[in-house]
């Protein structure tokens, strides 16, 4: 999940589309400011956790699949699918929290907007591609 592994994804995803005519309008923001910003893995931390890197936990954890796309339409359209799941996924955890935890709410809340905004930009590139 792009948002929950700081800077390197998104940077990733950046570069590889640095091609494309058209940016998705949350891109159009810059990177993060980390030196205001709090990150998943810092919070777990001030909580008292480890966060765990691993790619074989995360993999087991993750709340979406990887499901091959036959082609670029079926690659986007997955791509939304796993957005609109991370952001059901970060309403569940905003609703969970409640006022348990301001913080770790305000955090999830940020995640939360951002991929509702990756998902807006899918869906507006398949609007335009899907004509
Ligand atoms: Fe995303």
């Amino acid at each position: 999940m792009c948002a929950c592994c700081a800077t390197s994804a998104t940077t990733t995803r950046r570069k590889a589309c640095t091609a494309l005519p058209w940016q998705p309008s949350s891109w159009s923001t810059p990177l993060t400011n980390s030196a205001t910003r709090i990150w998943p893995a810092e919070r777990i931390a001030q909580l008292g956790g480890e966060p765990d890197f691993n790619p074989d936990v995360l993999a087991k954890r993750s709340h979406t699949e990887y499901v091959p796309g036959g082609d670029l339409l079926d690659m986007i359209r997955e791509d939304l699918v796993a957005e609109r799941i991370a952001v059901a996924t970060y309403a569940e955890i905003v609703r969970w929290l409640g006022d348990g935890d301001p913080t770790t709410r305000r955090l999830i809340e940020r995640l939360l907007a951002e991929e509702e905004g990756h998902a807006d930009d899918l869906r507006n590139l398949l609007d335009r591609l899907d004509t």
